[in-house]
């Protein structure tokens, strides 16, 4: 099935000039960007997005890390897009994601783990309505989807 999710860069991301190369990988996968947002995340937003965790003692610091600089926000289409980008972006501690994923790659420690995605089509349709508009968010066909999809 054809699903959109959230992706965000998180500001580890930004400061560290990984944004090109962290996008081409969802790119040379096959998946589709349809929306991209730099934007600076203010405490009300981060505190929504992540409040799942409100009670969780690493939330203040969580809040702070996602506010401290710009965050490069993203909607990302596919088939199956919500799993398949979690396998993409790999475990939560980088230490123990695989190498190969972008937290295995590029990360050393949870609290600076590069990017978040979402983890089940409700999450992602609520966190895309978070932080996208309906119109700031483009439906087109890639060209060449016949050699991405049989
Ligand atoms: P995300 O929501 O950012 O995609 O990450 P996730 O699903 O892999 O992990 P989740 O359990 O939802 O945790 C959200 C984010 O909180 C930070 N965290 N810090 N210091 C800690 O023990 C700790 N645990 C989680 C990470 O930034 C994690 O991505
Ligand atoms: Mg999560």
């Amino acid at each position: 099935m054809i699903q959109k999710s959230f992706v965000m860069m998180k500001p580890d991301a930004v400061q560290r000039r990984l944004m090109g190369k962290i996008l081409s990988r969802f790119e040379e996968k096959g998946l589709q960007i349809v929306a991209v947002k730099l934007m600076q995340i203010d405490e009300e937003l981060a505190k929504t997005h992540y409040g799942e965790h409100a009670e969780k003692p690493f939330f203040p610091g969580l809040v702070e890390y996602i506010t401290s600089s710009p965050a490069l926000a993203m909607v990302i289409e596919g088939e199956e897009a919500i799993t398949t980008i979690r396998k993409l972006v790999g475990a939560t501690n980088p230490l123990e994601a695989d190498l190969g994923t972008i937290r295995g790659d590029y990360g050393m420690d949870t609290g600076r783990n590069i990017i978040h995605a979402s983890d089940s089509p409700a999450s992602a349709e609520r966190e895309i309505g978070l932080f996208f508009d309906e119109d700031e968010i483009c439906d087109y066909q890639i060209v060449d989807n016949n050699l991405i999809y049989e």
